[in-house]
């Protein structure tokens, strides 16, 4: 039996990819740009840290219910009964260090040694790892490029197998942009009911739709909400990125193994964090609406610019901080592209193919961790580069 990291074949973008290539160009004085890392720009709002200060001054700082503190519980379930329409109450709510925690959780609770996981790809790496460090084989779909990444029921149902345990979702989906439909979502749900299998739905993004998209939860179709663990976090929208802080809801039957997991890990995420949490829900909804419309504004900044480039065709994201245009016609790999970019454009941006081999002919461009200003001379090196070719 291997050592658990020696299961792992592709680990987080921090240890691979681009993050990785130019972290090692730190101090080396040139001004690079950074759109290759999902880091919120704006810090996190201030009623937020406030909150989390006092906790600290007011001496929350022991050990809190291992699910998390029951009132910021109570009020994630609120979230989630309003702006996800689920029927959950905070017994069904577990606190997590990010959704990467969730997900640990989740595939460690569900997938059992030799269980196969379909992940639609292009995916995001660290759930196939988790899938391996679980012991289970990932099962990769290709979602058709040409088709916009739609959730294609056949290409998925032809996948399934009698040891096919779960289906991962990412939804908004990262690095697609895409938000799926509730049509889409139906065909995906259909499967899990027939195949009685798992849904892992990584909803990180769900607050982070553009355009009036209305970001529906997979749990919330019918017979869903038994095999199906929704996961969410404070990183992205509420720009908490630092403060791994996160959350799943499940079913009981599921939750017992999900919180027994937490538990033994980290026995549960720092208590003042919590606070800070509760306040991110409870106050004003304005700070985050004007950080997704800032969001968005970049988002048509970037595509528009995109869309001028010799050989490089973006179509528009529904939601997430990313751009995935596809670069096939300008006659480099996705990595060559990105890598000449670093070279030569002092940009650095994420290879498509980093997501699994659908992604080839891609690049993803993070457009919600710079400012205007950065993102726009982003784009102005990007267009004397893709020029030049
Ligand atoms: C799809 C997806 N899931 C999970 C994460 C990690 O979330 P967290 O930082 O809350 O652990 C990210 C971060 O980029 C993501 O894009």
């Amino acid at each position: 039996m291997p050592k658990l990291a020696n299961r792992i074949t592709q680990t987080s973008k921090k240890s691979y990819g681009m993050v990785a290539k130019a972290g090692g160009l730190a101090g080396s004085g040139r001004d690079l740009i950074h759109l290759e890392l999902g880091k919120p720009f704006h810090d996190t709002p201030a009623h937020i840290i406030e909150a989390t200060v006092d906790a600290m001054r007011r001496g929350e700082v022991h050990y809190s219910d291992l699910a998390g503190l029951y009132d910021f519980r109570v009020a994630i379930a609120d979230k989630l009964v309003g702006y996800n329409k689920m029927e959950v109450g905070p017994q069904d709510v577990l606190v997590t260090n990010g959704l990467t925690q969730a997900s640990f959780a989740a595939f460690m609770a569900l997938v059992e040694e030799g269980d196969e996981v379909i992940l639609l790809e292009p995916y995001y790496p660290q759930h196939l790892g988790k899938i391996e460090m679980a012991g289970g084989r990932p099962v990769t779909v290709t979602l058709d490029p040409s088709d916009g990444y739609r959730l294609d029921p056949v290409r998925i149902a032809a996948a399934i197998t009698p040891r096919t345990k779960a289906i991962v979702l990412v939804n908004p989906c990262n690095p697609t942009g895409r938000v799926y439909s509730r049509q889409e979502l139906e065909g995906v749900a259909q499967l899990a009911r027939e195949h009685d299998l798992f849904v892992i739905s990584d909803e990180v993004y769900d607050h982070i739709v553009f355009d009036r998209e209305t970001h529906v939860s997979i749990a919330t179709l019918p017979g869903m909400k038994d095999r199906t663990v929704s996961m969410y976090a404070f990183t992205k929208a509420y720009a908490m990125d630092g403060w791994r802080l996160g959350y799943l809801v499940a079913a009981p039957a599921l939750m017992s193994g999900l919180a027994k997991i937490v538990a033994t890990e980290v026995t549960h995420v720092n208590t003042f964090i919590q606070h800070g949490g509760r306040a991110a829900l409870t106050g004003p909804e304005a700070v985050l609406r004007d950080m997704v419309a800032d969001d968005q504004r970049k988002r048509d900044l970037v595509v528009a610019r995109l869309n001028q480039m010799p050989g490089v065709t973006c179509p528009m994201p529904q939601g997430t901080i990313y751009a995935f245009p596809d670069i096939s016609a300008v006659g480099l790999t996705s990595q060559e592209a990105a890598d000449r970019l670093l070279d030569e454009a002092d940009v650095v941006v994420e290879s498509g193919a980093f997501y699994g081999p659908a992604g080839e002919g891609r690049l993803r461009i993070c457009f919600g961790s710079e400012s205007t200003e950065r993102l726009t001379l982003a784009m102005d090196r990007m267009q004397k580069f893709f020029n030049a070719l």
